[in-house]
């Protein structure tokens, strides 16, 4: 479905007798052992005549974590199926397992033509009830996302051409049922979850999107519209602005495009704010690297579209915590444009003056990510003055190298922040693994005319591009966050369906979450007057 649909499903919480749930499919939860929660399987074998424990003990189904079985209820119970749905050993299930295993839940029903689903889940005691919640809907509504904008035949109404009445119906509708301990909790974990998904979509649409539609310009018409409807501050900075602001290394990848380019500014400024200095997020939102001059091959060059989901999943974010009214002041930046080969193009040796004034030179123009992102670290750093500055951008091939597609890598000069980081992400399911920054990785970015060199040669790409960043963060607590590996998925996932995933989406705005209550950040409490 796409996000008008995403908008108009129903999720709601029951906490009324699951069995009697006329939800088309029914979620019950299995472990391993064949237990499931309260004295359903007793009451199950009572409607079914046994088929239930026949079905387990039999090895039918074994529950491990992601099994699913749909089970025809032939009219013994209101639900027309029951869906078991396994959850694996007890102590052994997350958030992440259980947006899977929901997922899963959520295409079959869909492959169906089920249009309502309700899930006992929270009822198998697998987690925090509020976690558990935001997992199940963030796994059904993510899973069923379809981006089919271009395809004339309504991908979701296949088979319609035989005129029978096999057109899909349009899900619509989510019941979680919970007790009256964990109704509250459950209600706020989809509350997170519908704030997440929201911009999760709309930055799967944009990445998805072919660079012919999603060009700067177009990036920064959602930016504007979705921070109007949110009070977020917007600001965008045409190439001419840019030049005048001195944002030289952004200029000189831009130059080399059509497409105008642009720095996008977002701030969301809430009045209860706790930080005295905002945090900032920065995202390259390459919206189509072709490497410039440096020319990449033609194979996958398509999937270049998706080089602006760090921008996208800034933009996602500051939706999201603007929703959820996060009370943190958090500044968004985007430096968007195409890298682009061109008589106009940067050419290899050229050398660019960033925002801070330092020079650099460009050894591969395929190297651009950096270089825009070097403009737009500077030039944040020095106009907010931020407590904490993250920065996310597909960067380097050679992080897919390093951690596959399974880890998003994490760079950085602050390990305290870095730390929290990879925590949150091992917490909601977008991981990440930290890579070193010793000392003779700078070595290998000095270039012998400029300050800096745009790459490091041969060994540790991930690590010298990081490197490079650090010229442009001045002292600011900062981490790196390399999604190359992450952003994109070439085939279909629980809950990531084949082309952009919308990463990083959760990751910050669980992160911004956590950093709304570090004392660190907060205010210097005001004394009371006459006390100094
Ligand atoms: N956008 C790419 C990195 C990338 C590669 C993202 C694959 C997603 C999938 C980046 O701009 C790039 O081209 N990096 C080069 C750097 C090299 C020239 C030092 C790379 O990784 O090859
Ligand atoms: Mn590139
Ligand atoms: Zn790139």
């Amino acid at each position: 479905m796409d996000r008008e649909k995403m908008e108009k499903v129903e999720v709601s919480v029951k906490t009324t007798d699951p069995l009697g749930s006329s939800a088309e499919g029914l979620v019950v939860g299995v472990w391993d052992d064949g237990r499931m929660a309260q004295d359903f399987r007793k009451r199950l074998d009572a409607v079914l005549s046994g088929e239930v424990s026949r079905i387990i003990d039999n090895g039918e189904f074994k529950g491990a974590s992601g099994d699913v079985l749909f089970l025809p209820t032939m009219g013994k119970l209101p639900t027309r199926y029951l869906i078991l749905s396994g959850l694996g050993a007890k102590n052994k299930t997350s958030p992440e397992s259980i947006r899977k295993l929901t997922g899963t839940v959520a295409k079959m029903a869909r492959s169906r033509n089920l249009a309502s689903l309700a899930s006992t889940l929270l009822l198998n005691d697998a987690g925090d009830p509020e976690n558990v919640s935001e997992a199940i809907v963030e796994g059904a509504l993510l899973a069923l996302y379809r981006f089919d904008h271009y395809k004339s035949d309504d991908g979701e109404k296949k088979g319609k051409g035989k005129k029978s009445s096999s057109a899909a119906k349009d899900f619509s509708s989510l019941t979680l049922y919970a007790s009256r301990e964990t109704e509250k909790k459950a209600k706020n974990g989809i509350e997170w979850a519908r704030a997440i998904v929201r911009g999760t979509y709309l930055a799967r649409d944009l990445g998805n999107h072919p660079a012919n539609v999603a060009t700067p310009t177009m990036i920064a018409q959602n930016a504007s519209s979705e921070a109007k409807k949110r009070g977020i501050r917007f600001v965008s900075y045409d190439r001419e602005k840019l030049e005048e602001m001195g944002l030289g290394a952004l200029v000189g990848v831009a130059k080399g495009s059509m497409e105008p380019a642009r720095l996008i500014q977002l701030e969301y400024r809430p009045a209860k704010a706790v930080n005295a200095k905002p945090v900032l997020l920065v995202g390259k939102t390459l919206t189509f690297d072709s490497g410039g001059i440096s020319l990449k091959p033609a194979e996958k060059m398509e999937t270049m579209k998706g080089d602006m989901s760090g921008g996208a999943a800034v933009l996602g974010t500051m939706m999201s915590i603007a929703d959820l009214k996060i009370p943190l002041w958090v500044v968004g930046l985007m430096p968007a444009t195409e890298n682009m080969p061109s008589g106009t193009a940067n050419k290899p040796g050229d050398v660019l003056r960033a925002f801070n004034g330092k020079t650099i030179e460009v050894i591969n123009t395929d190297a651009e990510g950096r270089l825009i992102l070097a403009d737009a670290l500077s030039w944040g750093v020095k106009n907010f003055d931020p407590a904490l500055v993250i920065d996310l951008a597909t960067l380097t091939g050679a992080v897919t190298v390093a951690l596959g597609a399974h880890a998003i890598g994490v760079l950085g000069n602050d390990q305290k922040r870095m730390k929290e980081v990879l925590e949150t992400g091992e917490k909601v399911g977008e991981r990440g693994w930290q890579l070193p920054m010793f000392e003779e990785y700078f070595e290998q970015i000095k270039s012998p005319i400029a300050d800096v060199q745009n790459v490091g040669g041969r060994g540790g790409g991930t690590i010298t591009a990081a490197a490079f960043l650090s010229h442009f963060v001045d002292d600011k607590p900062w981490v790196h966050l390399d999604i190359a590996g992450t952003a994109w998925v070439e085939s279909d996932e629980p809950y990531k369906p084949k082309g952009n995933v919308g990463i990083g989406i959760r990751l910050l705005t669980h992160y911004l979450d956590r950093l709304a209550q570090d004392k660190d950040l907060r205010k210097p409490e005001k004394r009371p007057s006459g006390k100094k």
